[in-house]
């Protein structure tokens, strides 16, 4: 059987990704290991660099995103060993003595550093800093964090419409019981980072429950947090002492879902992804594929540092249509582009809806997908809060183009698997910032 054409070319900063399986079709047969998990890394990074005492990160996912933390957080005056997977030391400074940096921070394309970093700068008394991101960054809404932080007290500049670079003069703040209209673990990090320095009880309400590893974690580093589970509220009383914890991060289940889609659509696979991080707040994937009649075992099931791990261990079957909708949305956020690709595989029609969210983040998620599937002969319609997707039309591959959004690079890479002919990914360097192995580990299992 002629072997798939998996070809990365780079020219420059840009990558071209070109996808040909053979016409007998590719059966992804193996055992795979995504990076770490780019939530978990954040904030590791993060609260590491905060805390009294050194911390001891484990898999730190090394993507281009968690390096703008660490970035960050060494102008910020904190100490950062060489980034690698195996062991990164932080020596932390203590909460309330991030330095003055001298120049500019850059956030680069990640959303969780500027959002989470605000809270943190916001309530440094004294400290003046500045802030900007890349130009998908810079135009991503920041007003969901300057309105709560200014309600607690927070002297902010930016661009009108709450857009960076924004400046920041830090401010004893005050604490206060935010009701976010969105569920955004963003927002909510961001409102308990500041609460840590705020002298008694600051409390989120969320609409629905975001992912919870900012409240696993700062609960790990000694943080006074109180959780309502019936109202989604999470309350920290300040002032904190954190001290250095050790970290393993699993790996991240949102790099993982490539896979699980791909062993799912394509016939005769039989994958195994090891140590993936099944923590409930972030596996709404596993619930939508299994209702789409996807064969997904959990092997193994273990805590570790905190957190679930579970193998997951996928393999063909056919695909239905499903309704993707309501509180299952924060629960999958990051994976509808891939689940999208799912959805173009299965029989019937797939709605996805209340998921608006999608176009403010590294691009215009639901435009960009309805857009680049349809190019591959998709029958894809945009709605105003999801696609609705008529699946079974077969693909046929051609040039698209990722829109520097990692996770649609990757989503068309997979998509690609199960087209006939050639398809050309532009701008398939995105994939970088959260899986900067994702090619290499395509050619892999590919026969
Ligand atoms: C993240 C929260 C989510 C998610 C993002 C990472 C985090 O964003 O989409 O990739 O680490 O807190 P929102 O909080 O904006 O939903």
């Amino acid at each position: 059987m002629p072997a798939a054409t998996v070809v990365l070319q780079t020219a420059e900063s840009f990558q071209t990704l070109t996808i040909r399986p053979p016409e007998a079709g590719i059966a992804l047969q193996g055992r795979i290991r995504v990076p770490g998990d780019k939530s978990i890394s954040h904030r590791a990074l993060m609260l590491g660099a905060i805390a009294n005492g050194t911390t001891v990160i484990q898999g730190l996912l090394l993507g281009e995103d968690p390096r703008s933390t660490a970035a960050c957080f060494r102008a910020l005056g904190a100490e950062i060993s060489a980034l690698n997977a195996k062991e990164v030391t932080v020596k932390g400074i203590g909460l309330g003595n991030l330095q003055e940096p001298t120049d500019m921070l850059s956030a680069g394309n990640s959303g969780t550093t500027l959002r989470l970093m605000l809270g943190l700068l916001a309530s440094h008394s004294g400290r003046f800093f500045t802030v900007t991101g890349d130009a998908s960054l810079r135009s991503r809404p920041m007003l969901r964090v300057i309105r709560p932080l200014q309600q607690m007290g927070a002297d902010l500049w930016f661009r009108m419409g709450g857009f960076a670079p924004l400046a920041i003069q830090g401010q004893t703040l005050q604490p206060i019981h935010y009701y976010s209209p969105i569920a955004s673990a963003q927002v909510k990090s961001c409102i308990l980072l500041a609460g840590l320095m705020t002298e008694g009880k600051t409390t989120i309400t969320e609409p629905a429950l975001s992912r919870d590893h900012s409240e696993r974690m700062l609960r790990a580093f000694g943080a006074d947090l109180t959780v309502d589970p019936e109202t989604h509220s999470v309350t920290v009383t300040g002032p904190a002492a954190l001290q250095g914890q050790t970290v393993i991060v699993p790996g991240d289940i949102s790099s993982a879902a490539f896979w699980l889609v791909a062993g799912a659509i394509v016939p005769g696979s039989n994958l195994v992804i090891e140590n993936v991080g099944v923590n409930p707040t972030r596996t709404g994937i596993l619930d939508v594929l299994a209702e789409m009649g996807a064969q997904i075992q959990l092997e193994n099931p273990r805590e570790v540092a905190g957190e679930p791990v579970a193998d997951l261990r996928v393999r063909h079957s056919p695909l239905q249509s499903c309704e993707i909708s309501g509180a299952i949305i924060p629960r999958l956020i990051d994976e509808i582009p891939i689940l999208a690709v799912a959805a173009v595989f299965a029989q019937g029609t797939t709605v996805i809806r209340d998921a608006t969210e999608l176009r403010v983040k590294e691009s215009d998620r639901i435009a960009v997908m309805a857009t680049q599937l349809s190019r591959l002969g998709a029958q894809v319609t945009e709605l105003p809060d999801g696609l609705e997707i008529v699946g079974g039309t077969p693909l046929v591959g051609t040039e698209v183009d990722s829109d520097r959004d990692h996770r649609v690079a990757m989503s068309l890479a997979i998509a690609a698997l199960n087209a006939r002919g050639t398809t050309i990914i532009q701008g398939a360097e995105a994939a970088a910032i959260s899986y900067p192995d994702f090619t290499a580990t395509l050619q892999r299992i590919c026969p």
